[in-house]
């Protein structure tokens, strides 16, 4: 395939193909934005508050009931200017208006990236090839909502006619993740008398911890997997079937196992009936599946009502990326924002810090959207990058966090950028410990900003010799999301906030922020082992170490340790 026709045809007028790709460094934007860097990069947070007591109200914005405080990032009004050019030049409109007609801006694969149409109002039209998919996608919504509530009512029930209580969905990366962070984010929403497992790593303790103490007659499987040939997936469905044969018989299966794939060639040679097979589409990237056939647990657990308000969060986020103006558009301010510490402040990481226990998972869950996304090293015209692509992503529960790997923030050697996310009000009934959750998010941004000054210190009469000690020099960047409350809504929205700044940061870098190549390696390596490490007597090649460590595997695995 030509790259670079396909990318300039999608990209319009920005310089995003051919040779032009890689010469992001040499734009004048980008040139701006070196020297602006050098220019400001002393200044303070501190001293930019001071400065400009505006300065809150100026960086912040709102969209699809969320309100983002990007103030305390290391910025002035001039930084946006020339971050919202480079945006501009780099064309992140002009392909953001080529994803919401279903254009195939998944260059390498040849695919559009069309996560957006699972989202998308019934009636609504966008074609692929011709056709439309948003009555595709309504059609498996409303399969799906038939389907979901069947099992919530007791209607749909397990072979020997008892009720279903637990949903176990088996699948990993995309196929897990974006359902497991939903379903804990969601659990107030949750029916409690019917709880959902997952089960993705192929680790056995892991499917013997999700089938321990149930009971196979009360128990349906999810087997979710695009591909349906992921190899981890398959051994723990294989496993699965086994422990459910082995306790109800074959006839069983149809009753207990339905699947969630593009393939159904591969659910038939299962054994899935294909009428308890919900499609998604190649155009849906796993890791932006939850919308999807793929959140079928998570609709399960709150029912289709709530699932469809998960959805219109999505949309109005949608919807905001679409309209807002570039000056107040979130996703893209957000984008961009990642893009000035990555590659002009040269920040690694990014953390990801929510003050709400119920989005423990969504730090997991971004770190594949995010890594998985942009964690490439060539352009759309195949070219290495000169420059830095997307940074590493991390983090944990804020709280927790703080009593762990905050002191690095606050006074190590490293510039961590850091997204804090919270809501203002709480399911749990707790106000007390509600209040004490959102004082820490507030006061972390504000010490991170501001930190503590030696004179500080001195006034509150800290030993002199401690003082060094207890500086916080502050000027540590972060981006504050609060939303009202934690809703299917609000989470959809929350997620697809993250999802276009993705994009966004893709488009500057000028990468296929939708392919993920770089993971197929060890899944070809891995099959090729599994072969070697069955039979003692096949030959063995690989380089020393690898070689080494398949045979102390092969000595140690038997009881008796023998090869
Ligand atoms: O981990 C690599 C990956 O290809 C992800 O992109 C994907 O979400 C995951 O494997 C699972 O793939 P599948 O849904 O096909 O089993």
């Amino acid at each position: 395939m030509d790259h670079s026709s396909e990318a300039s045809s999608h990209a319009g007028q920005s310089p995003l193909s051919g040779d032009e790709s890689s010469k992001l460094t040499d734009l004048p934007q980008w040139r701006a934005l070196e020297a602006h860097y050098q220019a400001i990069k002393g200044l303070t947070l501190r001293g930019l508050f001071d400065s400009d007591p505006g300065r809150a109200a100026r960086f912040t914005a709102r969209g699809a009931g969320l309100f983002f405080d990007y103030s305390k990032n290391r910025i002035t009004p001039e930084t946006m200017r020339l971050l919202l050019d480079l945006a501009r030049v780099r064309g992140v409109e002009k392909r953001r208006d080529a994803m919401f007609r279903g254009e195939r801006i998944n260059d390498t694969e040849g695919r559009p990236a069309l996560h957006v149409a699972l989202r998308a109002k019934k009636g609504h039209k966008i074609e692929v090839d011709g056709r439309d998919v948003v009555s595709s996608v309504h059609e498996v919504l409303e399969r799906m909502a038939a389907f979901a509530d069947r099992v919530r009512s007791g209607t749909w029930t397990g072979f020997t006619g008892k009720r279903i209580r637990t949903v176990i969905n088996i699948g990993i990366g995309g196929s897990y993740l974006g359902p497991e962070m939903a379903y804990q984010a969601l659990r107030s929403f949750a029916d409690p008398l019917l709880s959902v497992r997952f089960i993705a790593n192929v680790d056995g303790e892991e499917f013997r911890a999700a089938t321990d103490g149930l009971d196979p007659a009360e128990t349906l499987f999810i087997i979710c997997s695009k591909t349906f040939t992921t190899q981890e997936t398959m051994v723990n469905a294989r496993t699965a079937r086994q422990w459910c044969v082995g306790a109800l018989g074959s006839d069983a299966v149809a009753s207990h196992f339905v699947a969630v794939s593009t393939n159904g060639a591969e659910v038939a040679r299962f054994g899935i009936d294909p009428d308890h097979m919900f499609v998604f589409w190649d155009w849906v990237g796993g890791r932006y599946s939850l919308g999807s056939a793929v959140g079928l647990s998570t609709m399960i657990a709150i029912g289709s009502e709530h699932f469809s308000e998960m959805l219109a969060g999505f949309r109005a986020m949608d919807e905001h990326f679409c309209q807002a103006p570039p000056e107040s558009n979130m996703p893209m301010l957000m984008g961009l924002l990642t893009v000035w510490y990555n590659n002009f402040f040269r920040a690694e990481t990014q953390a990801i810090l929510p003050y709400s226990k119920a989005l423990a998972r969504l730090p997991a869950y971004l770190e594949q959207l995010q890594m998985e996304s942009n964690g490439k090293h060539v352009t759309l015209a195949g070219r290495p990058v000169t420059y830095q692509t997307g940074p590493i992503i991390w983090g944990e529960p804020g709280v927790d966090a703080q009593h762990s790997f905050y002191q690095l923030f606050h006074q190590g050697t490293k510039l961590v950028p850091c997204d804090l996310i919270g809501f203002c009000r709480s399911d749990a009934k707790l106000p007390v410990h509600h209040d004490l959750l959102m004082v820490n998010l507030f006061a972390q941004a504000e010490a991170l900003a501001f930190g503590q000054s030696a004179a500080t210190l001195a006034e509150e009469g800290v030993p002199p010799v401690q003082i060094p000690f207890r500086v916080c020099d502050g000027n540590r960047p972060s981006n504050v999301i609060l939303g009202e409350r934690l809703t299917p809504c609000s989470l959809g929205a929350l997620i697809a906030l993250y999802e276009h700044s993705v994009f966004t940061q893709g488009v500057v870098w000028g990468i296929d922020s939708f392919d993920q190549w770089g993971v197929e390696l060890g899944k070809v390596l891995a099959r090729r082992i599994s072969a070697e490490i069955q039979d003692a007597d096949t030959v063995v090649s690989h380089d020393s170490s690898t070689q080494a460590l398949i045979a102390q595997y092969r000595l140690w695995r038997s009881p008796k340790g023998e090869a």
